[in-house]
């Protein structure tokens, strides 16, 4: 077990057809189902998306690109006038930034190839695409390289034989690879300094028990599992240090919009005078926003919240349990027919079965508010930790959050003493 044992979460390749194709870990399935999904069209990774089969605010932002990538190098090859090309492509970009509201790290992929795009129509349209291609796959590796220095600095901030707590999944498969809040808690634990990771359950939606749980584990870090509730007692018995978390948009006053559950954590952290660090790409950082009343909050469909959704697989334990499956998915998934409002489906993988069940827990009729994000007040922050250093909320925090958002090399010294 070790951290290089977690697999990338999303990449470029050809299907076996030889046709481009943006394949990708099937994040709704894991962690008892390890399914590789792969995209031949945007529209397939817009779904994706919506899905969250692939999520995380930097994941999202490489996916973006790829989608749009992936229009230029299927339907976009087709053109060959470069206004109409430009004209789909802007469509097509809007279309993929249609698919979720609150990470602006999606605007972020689907906007810098736009305006590359825009920026080089003096190429042959094959030469442009080749530019939108490589451009795509440059994001991919920039994140992982990003996410490995922010991992630096963040490191850095702890104590010796540190207890944190995580909220959500921040962690690889929220990037391309290696994670932001997780990519600080690997750094430090391959320097020594992590005894403990306490992880967030994070409902509706499990992230944390499903896919943060899941990397510590094949990471070996020793962890374990609360769910949300149970955060502020752990904080009180004096078992965490500190509690990072990742972002999915960071405004110009340093308000934060993460998953839902993130501001209550940090209101926790004040009460209880522990450091609430918020670790994120400058990709995540919005100055065209002054403040997190502005940020658009998803919410999701109710289903989340009414029941919850488990995925796994089975091999029947007899020849006769092994015939009436193979009879009852012949024809394609077998829909098992539950009462109450519960649903379970399954398949044919392989020599063995999978399933996809969503058990109901509500009675019917309930009322249901499911926003995804909410907004931590930028004064509760006590530092940003970015692949360009830290910065914390002072006189200087905006001039210092713009240099770091337009990658101007104007590095934040980390200030440890505080
Ligand atoms: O709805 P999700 O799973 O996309 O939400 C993810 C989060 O809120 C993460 O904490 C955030 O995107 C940062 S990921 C490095």
């Amino acid at each position: 077990m070790a951290i290089s044992d977690i697999p990338k979460t999303l990449w470029w390749d050809e299907t076996e057809d030889g046709r481009p194709a943006v394949f990708m870990v099937d994040q709704t399935r894991l962690p008892l189902q390890g399914d590789v999904l792969s995209c031949n069209s945007y529209d397939g990774v817009c779904l994706a998306i919506r899905a969250l089969a692939v999520r995380g605010a930097p994941a999202l932002g490489v996916a973006a690109a790829f989608a749009v990538a992936l229009w230029s190098e299927t339907e976009g090859a087709e053109i060959e006038d470069i206004n109409e090309y430009l004209n789909r492509l802007t469509e097509v970009a809007d279309e993929v930034m249609a698919t979720r509201p609150t990470a602006v790290n999606l605007f972020w992929g689907a906007t810098r190839i736009r305006t590359l795009a825009f920026g080089n129509t003096d190429l042959s349209l094959p030469d442009l695409r080749a530019l939108v291609l490589q451009e795509a796959l440059n994001m991919a590796v920039e994140d992982e390289a990003r996410n490995r220095q922010l991992g630096e600095f963040g490191a850095a901030l702890l104590p010796e034989n540190c207890k944190v707590l995580t909220h959500c999944n921040a962690g690889s498969l929220a990037t391309v690879y290696f994670g932001t809040a997780l990519g600080v808690i690997f750094t430090a634990f391959e320097q020594g300094k992590i005894e403990h990771v306490w992880v967030d359950e994070t409902r509706p939606v499990n992230q944390g028990g499903r896919l943060t749980a899941w990397e510590l584990r094949v990471a070996g870090i020793p962890s374990a599992l609360i769910a949300d509730n149970m955060a502020a007692s752990v904080m009180r018995n004096g078992w965490v240090d500190a509690v990072i978390v990742g972002a999915d948009r960071i405004c110009a006053n340093g308000d934060t919009a993460n998953k839902i559950g993130t501001y209550g954590l940090a209101v926790l952290c004040k009460e209880h005078g522990i450091p609430f660090y918020v670790a994120a790409p400058s990709s995540t950082i919005d100055l065209t926003i002054g403040d997190g009343s502005k940020i658009v909050i998803e919410e999701r469909d109710p289903r989340e919240l009414e029941g919850f959704t488990v995925s796994g697989f089975f091999e029947p334990d007899s020849a006769d349990a092994s015939r009436a499956f193979d009879l009852l998915t012949a024809k394609g998934p077998y829909e098992v027919p539950l009462t109450k409002g519960h649903q379970m489906v399954i398949d044919r993988k392989g020599g063995a079965y999978g399933f996809d069940a969503w058990f109901k827990m509500t009675p019917p009729g309930v009322d249901i508010y499911n926003p995804a994000f909410d907004v931590t007040p930028g004064e509760l922050i006590t530092a940003f930790i970015t692949e360009r250093g830290v910065i914390r909320p002072e006189p200087t925090f905006e001039m210092t959050l713009a240099l770091t958002c337009m990658g101007s090399g104007a590095l934040h010294e980390l200030d440890l003493e505080r």
